[in-house]
């Protein structure tokens, strides 16, 4: 055992059995971020602050939500919304939250696309964060079933039957999902462990995974520039704060962070008080009717890129049927950055618009995915089908064709 001598203060006292000044210099007081990055390095830390305010109201909701088809909506639209003090708040919080944390979790990783962060080393940051994007993803939609409305139901019912596409095993896959031939109370009764037990103790443990793989590589930077942080830190250390090119994440830049998360909170708690409906579906206020079918199913805005290349191949192609094809290439595209470390084969890690041909490439994706959102909304008829064709192969083709070969041109360029 360590020798414990009396201690001088309260901090000694614990330095002597935890090393709590270790700890926090390993965590932040000598954990070191490049000088030169801007707002957009903010969105890490404003996932986490939108992630704990789901986690409180989500614990607020629980103290009154009924997971059982027959009291599920009336626990969350009368219990909640008109009899519990400030539950309606609770529930706008956590809605709007849930909506909100895709449109940053998007930012993010787009950020970390167009500065070239999944490369050279920081490939583990890249998965472990796209990991998150997709057990968020099953959160969300666990959670929105939750309600037990209309939507919730029929989106449920929408997508376990894509699992019914599998060969060999897809009925009997569907039917293990639901608890049921059906969807029913046993499907809202598992969805309701994941949405509340399984999944949040996963993303907690990623969301570590995530921090963690930052420390070898550290956080990328404006310019893509290789920092020696081992020297820059020494600097540093030695009171040459000016001319070191890292700040400490505490005080240096968490506190700046918390400028932009204020800034940040401004602008969630406006939606939360003057448009919370845009995260809610207005037929999901509608209890589930396995009887009725509402006459247009989509998801929330966050899937419907994902959504319209689920649609998007509307015919057969040979044997192959339309909805095995649209599955397919949906299942790829919830996976397909993921890959982003294979597609790009060039070593540059520089900012798109110092990467001439992938700053094309980067705008182009951009404007596809918005076709896709817009396009996801709206009937599949006629001429938005075929635009939902052309934007679903276009997604395939930039990311499988287009950009590997960008790439290629690239790197050969630069040798
Ligand atoms: C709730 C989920 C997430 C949380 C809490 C989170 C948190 C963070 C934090 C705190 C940072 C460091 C500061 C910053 O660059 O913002 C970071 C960096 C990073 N994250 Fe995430 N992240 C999440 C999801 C994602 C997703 C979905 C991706 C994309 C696949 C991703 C990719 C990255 C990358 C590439 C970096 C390094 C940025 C750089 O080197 O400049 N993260 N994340």
């Amino acid at each position: 055992m360590a020798h414990i001598t009396k201690a001088t203060s309260v901090r000694d006292w614990f330095d002597q059995r935890i090393a709590l000044t270790k700890l926090w210099n390993v965590l932040a007081g000598q954990y070191w971020i490049p000088k030169n990055i801007n707002f957009l390095w903010a969105m890490g830390v404003i996932l986490t602050v939108l992630f704990t305010l789901l986690f409180i109201s989500g614990l607020l909701l629980l103290m009154y939500y009924k997971p059982d088809a027959n009291l599920a909506f009336d626990s969350v639209n009368y219990t909640i919304m008109k009899e519990v003090e400030y539950g309606w708040l609770w529930r706008h919080i956590h809605a709007v939250a849930a909506s909100v944390i895709f449109l940053i979790i998007y930012i993010h990783a787009f950020v970390g696309i167009y500065y070239g962060s999944y490369k050279k080393g920081r490939e583990m940051i890249w998965i472990s964060g796209m990991l998150l994007f997709l057990i968020f993803s099953a959160e969300a939609f666990s959670g929105y079933m939750l309600p037990w409305g209309q939507m919730s139901y029929w989106a449920a019912q929408v997508i376990t039957q894509l699992f019914g596409g599998i060969p060999f095993i897809g009925g009997a896959l569907v039917e293990w999902i639901r608890g049921d031939y059906a969807v029913s109370d046993p499907t809202l009764t598992r969805f309701f462990m994941l949405h509340v037990c399984l999944l949040p103790i996963v993303i907690i443990m990623v969301i570590g995974l995530h921090f963690y793989t930052l420390r070898v590589p550290h956080v990328n930077n404006l310019e893509g520039e290789e920092i020696d942080f081992e020297l820059e830190a020494e600097k540093y250390l030695k009171g040459d704060t000016i001319n070191s090119k890292v700040i400490p994440f505490w005080p240096g830049f968490l506190s700046k962070d918390f400028f932009y998360v204020s800034l940040f909170m401004i602008f969630f708690f406006y939606l939360v008080s003057f448009h919370f409906n845009f995260a809610m579906d207005p037929i999901n206020f509608d209890p589930a009717n396995a009887a009725k079918t509402p006459t247009h199913i989509y998801p929330e805005w966050y899937f419907l890129w994902q959504y319209e290349i689920l649609r998007g191949f509307f015919f057969d192609i040979g044997p192959l049927k339309a909805a095995d094809i649209g599955a397919l290439a949906m299942a790829f595209a919830g996976i397909s950055l993921l890959f982003m470390p294979l597609y790009d084969r060039s070593d540059v890690v520089a900012p798109a618009h110092k990467r001439k041909g992938f700053c094309v490439w980067f705008w182009l994706l951009i404007i596809d995915l918005i076709i896709l959102t817009v396009y996801g909304k709206l009937p599949p008829t006629g001429f938005n089908a075929w635009i939902g064709f052309f934007a679903s192969i276009g997604y395939l083709a930039l990311l499988l064709v287009v950009l590997p070969i960008i790439t290629i041109k690239e790197r050969k360029a630069n040798k």
